[in-house]
């Protein structure tokens, strides 16, 4: 490691000058600087919208599961007025997380001293407390987090000052439209930890170009790597990167393959017809879809050197319905992809480190990693003063 912080975040302030045909990858410290990271989670992961999972994990009245939020505990919960809400898991008496895991609970009760609160978070019983003077139920509920929906996805943002999540999602929701993602639901999803930068985690998820050879068993027979191009962004769109690539002829709609669109495809353009369409939502979540499919990811950094992975696989739920063995005979493939790309990451932690490892130029097929890069050059070192008074 021989880049200070300062040298580095000069680098990355660089691409945003820099046209792509000059560009390199980031250097290997971006991937494992400490003090890169600390202030990735400032000034990115505790400030943005975090895809947390999906409103099917939380059918019903008092549904719950609890995740790991950048070290925050929060406790996802559908309340008995049917909302969702993410409240901090911390008991108001002396601390203990008050569930843990997933489940259905009408009530909340602490296992050390059985405070219980209702599933809005409020206090609503604490045994020998009376003669306490400064006990008070009201001021003992538990502490609430943001917590919006997309179609059907929960993000969570740590500060509480945050503005709305709507605006960060809507430019990229008309590129989608068409999609009709908010018919879609879930048929399986997966937790996982990655090794590796969550930045290596990110650059795999929004480039077609690694099926040339990653994914060359699978999807990159399907879609293969030339087929990959970037469709322009709305004027002045900085919230997300997109990439498309075409579909191999031989397994447009009609032919029979287990990723053919099924459903309804009326008001789908060709192009949509004709490509897999990949959006990537800065800073850390992202969508894979082909028509009526999409495989989801939304990845934490969790330390400069580990990602924890939350994604899913979903269908428009007509489709499910009428053919409920559909995604179990997807799962396969599905999973042998992510399986793939997990692995690629893991294998880039690895030798990181090396003396020799070097940056190397990128190819027209990877703009979306430039995109990513000058999200991050606007996020943390377009003010090189505003960023060293943050990192003091
Ligand atoms: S810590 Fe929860 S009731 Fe005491
Ligand atoms: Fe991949």
């Amino acid at each position: 490691m021989t880049m200070t912080l300062d040298a580095l975040l000069d680098d990355i302030a660089g691409y945003l000058g820099k046209p792509d045909e000059a560009c390199f990858s980031l250097p290997p410290e971006a991937y494992l600087s400490r003090g890169l990271y600390d202030l990735e989670v400032k000034r990115i992961f505790e400030t943005s919208w975090l895809c947390v999972g999906r409103e099917e994990y939380v059918p019903n009245e008092g549904d719950y599961y609890s995740i790991d939020v950048m070290g925050e505990p929060v406790l996802v919960v559908r309340g008995t007025d049917g909302k969702v809400r993410a409240l901090n898991a911390v008991c108001r008496h002396r601390y203990m997380p008050v569930a843990q895991g997933k489940g259905n609970a009408k009530r909340f009760t602490c296992p050390y001293h059985a405070w219980s609160y209702a599933t809005d978070g409020r206090l609503v019983g604490a045994a020998h407390m009376e003669k306490s003077r400064v006990f008070d139920k009201a001021k003992c509920s538990l502490p609430q987090y943001r917590l919006e929906s997309w179609m059907g996805f929960l993000f969570v943002n740590l500060d509480d000052d945050a503005a709305p999540l709507q605006p960060v999602m809507t430019p990229m929701a008309k590129a989608v439209a068409n999609y009709r993602i908010g018919e879609q639901t879930e048929i399986f999803h997966y937790e996982e930890e990655w090794a590796g930068n969550w930045k290596l985690s990110a650059e795999n998820s929004m480039e077609y170009y690694h099926h040339i050879a990653l994914h060359i068993t699978n999807v990159g027979i399907q879609c293969p790597a030339r087929g990959t191009y970037i469709p322009p962004l709305p004027a002045s769109e900085e919230t997300f990167t997109h990439e498309r690539c075409k579909i191999d002829d031989r397994f447009l709609a009609g032919a029979d393959h287990a990723l053919n669109p099924k459903g309804d495809l009326s008001g789908l353009t060709d192009e949509e017809l004709k490509t897999a369409y990949m959006v990537y939502v800065f800073p850390a979540f992202t969508m894979a879809m082909r028509v009526g499919t999409n495989n989801w990811l939304s990845f934490r950094p969790d330390g400069p050197e580990k990602t924890k992975v939350l994604g899913g696989y979903l269908m428009w739920k007509d489709v499910v319905a009428a053919e409920p063995g559909l995604g179990e005979q997807r799962r396969a493939l599905i999973e042998q992809v992510n399986r793939e790309d997990a692995l690629a990451t893991t294998e880039l932690a690895k030798v990181m480190r090396s003396r020799k490892a070097a940056r190397g130029p990128l190819s027209h097929f990877e703009g979306t990693i430039l995109q990513f890069y000058r999200y991050l050059a606007r996020t943390l070192a377009s003010d090189r003063s505003a960023v060293k008074r943050a990192a003091e």
